[in-house]
């Protein structure tokens, strides 16, 4: 199988949820020019990332993926960028100090663009226009023009991406990750509440440590995992044009690799085993994931599991569990069992935003964060009783104080209050505040676990 492969060998399979290209020639142009960019990402990159999600699979790491459902061209600023590096640094840090584990930091960001939809088209106002697609495909405007793909926006979304990319890298190596530096993290408008209170006692402790470290001659300087840090990127590698064009020989190694970012994962709708994804995903050496939503079959997973893993490496595969807080019992803890019994090295890691999608009396698309919560713990619960291990967490979540997901005691949004904020480009995501209150739950199941 593997010998066939090339990266566009997957353009002979068949393929769900891509976008119809009516200029064919602008997309070939577009596709060729892209192919001669700079990667985005160095393969030794990804080749420590799949070495820290190895460590995460055995359980001596915690995985922290997040960021917005979709990137947009409209809200792309530094405050953005800033503000989500922020609250994952400040979450980090929370779930570190309790379980004494390294937080493995993923954003999805730089390059989470491309959106699967439930149908080809929608209604707005009584007129039927193509689906919006995510900004790398078309414009989110109610009109047929805006709608129409756009082979140039993968251009725009390439250097959107090589910029906000530019940022983070910035943010965790030039000083904005010194653990000095734990207090500035508070975004602004938590400072005033209880869960800001708690996160800023957690931070004194760790300023206390720090000075008698520092008194011990151990500061920054001459330990620069105190100031720095790594935050990785990846995205759903669903538009495969993108993908192919930055797919790349890694000279070192002689190998592909995707070098859109450093994880790429293949979303629950494109999964199927005969087609083009799983094709695209077979031949690249990044760390990959694959949500698992409730129509997986068990011997659909092991057969997954050896396509895109063959050599059973740690590292490698990330199963994003997704099931709802009211299926997860059904679901997950048969093919939590058969994946074990099998002795398939993976990370489990929970989405709990994909399954708990509600639409609000007031028409809002939202999550209501006690099922989020819900989802979290019994993921937990569900592989403390199998003896496996629960490694991460996958999150829709933004800095910003947005009013998407209704709920959480930090911030009670009830449904009223989502129309007051409501910035999402697609689904509903955590505000700061949430994901702050999410990470300290996480925290204290990981401080028992560790007891
Ligand atoms: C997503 O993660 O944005 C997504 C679409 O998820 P899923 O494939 O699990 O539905
Ligand atoms: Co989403």
């Amino acid at each position: 199988m593997k010998n066939t492969w090339t990266p566009n060998s997957w353009r002979k399979f068949p393929i769900k949820q891509q976008p119809t290209y009516k200029d064919k020639e602008q997309l070939l142009k577009t596709e060729a020019e892209l192919s001669t960019y700079p990667p985005l990402i160095f393969a030794g990159e990804a080749r420590n990332l799949k070495e820290q999600l190895a460590a995460v699979g055995r359980g001596e790491a915690f995985l922290l993926q997040g960021g917005d459902c979709a990137e947009s061209f409209k809200s792309f600023d530094a405050e953005n960028i800033k503000s989500l590096f922020q609250i994952m640094m400040q979450m980090a840090v929370v779930m570190t100090f309790s379980s004494g584990k390294p937080v493995v930091k993923i954003g999805r960001v730089a390059g989470q663009f491309a959106k699967p939809r439930s149908s080809d088209t929608e209604i707005i106002d009584g007129v039927e226009y193509p689906s919006y697609r995510g900004d790398i495909i078309n414009d989110i405007e109610a009109n047929e023009k805006a709608r129409q793909p756009n082979p140039k926006k993968l251009l725009k979304a390439y250097n959107q991406s090589a910029a906000t990319l530019n940022l983070l890298r910035a943010f965790a190596r030039g000083g904005m990750a010194d653990l000095n530096k734990v207090h500035q993290w508070n975004l602004n408008y938590m400072k005033n509440h209880s869960l800001g209170a708690k996160y800023e006692e957690l931070a004194a402790k760790i300023s206390e440590s720090l000075t008698f470290m520092q008194a011990c001659g151990i500061n920054s300087s001459n330990t620069p995992a105190l100031a720095q840090t790594t935050l990785y990127t990846s995205h759903e590698a669903l538009l495969l044009n993108y993908e192919e064009a930055l797919t790349r020989k890694d000279s070192l190694t002689d190998e592909y690799y995707d070098c859109s970012a450093h994880m790429l994962w293949i979303g629950d709708r494109t999964r199927a085993l005969d087609e083009a994804h799983i094709e695209y995903f077979k031949g690249i050496q990044n760390p990959i994931g694959c949500k698992v939503g409730p129509t997986m079959g068990e011997d659909e997973l092991i057969e997954l599991i050896e396509a895109l893993n063959p050599n059973n490496e740690e590292g490698r595969l990330n199963l994003i569990v997704r099931m709802g807080a009211s299926k997860i019992q059904e679901f997950f803890p048969k093919l939590l069992a058969k994946v074990e019994a099998e002795g398939k090295k993976v990370v489990w890691s929970c989405d709990p935003m994909h399954g708990n999608v509600e639409k609000a009396s007031n028409g809002y698309k939202t999550r209501d964060f006690a099922n989020i919560l819900s989802e979290v713990q019994q993921f937990f619960e569900i592989h403390k009783k199998q003896g496996s291990i629960a490694g991460g967490i996958h999150l829709e979540m933004t800095g910003q104080d947005v009013t998407e997901c209704t709920g959480s005691t930090s911030c009670e949004i009830s449904t009223e209050d989502l129309t007051s904020r409501y910035h999402t480009q697609c689904d509903p995501r955590l505000n700061a505040d949430q994901s702050l209150e999410l990470a300290f739950m996480i925290a204290d199941t990981l401080k028992e676990s560790r007891q």
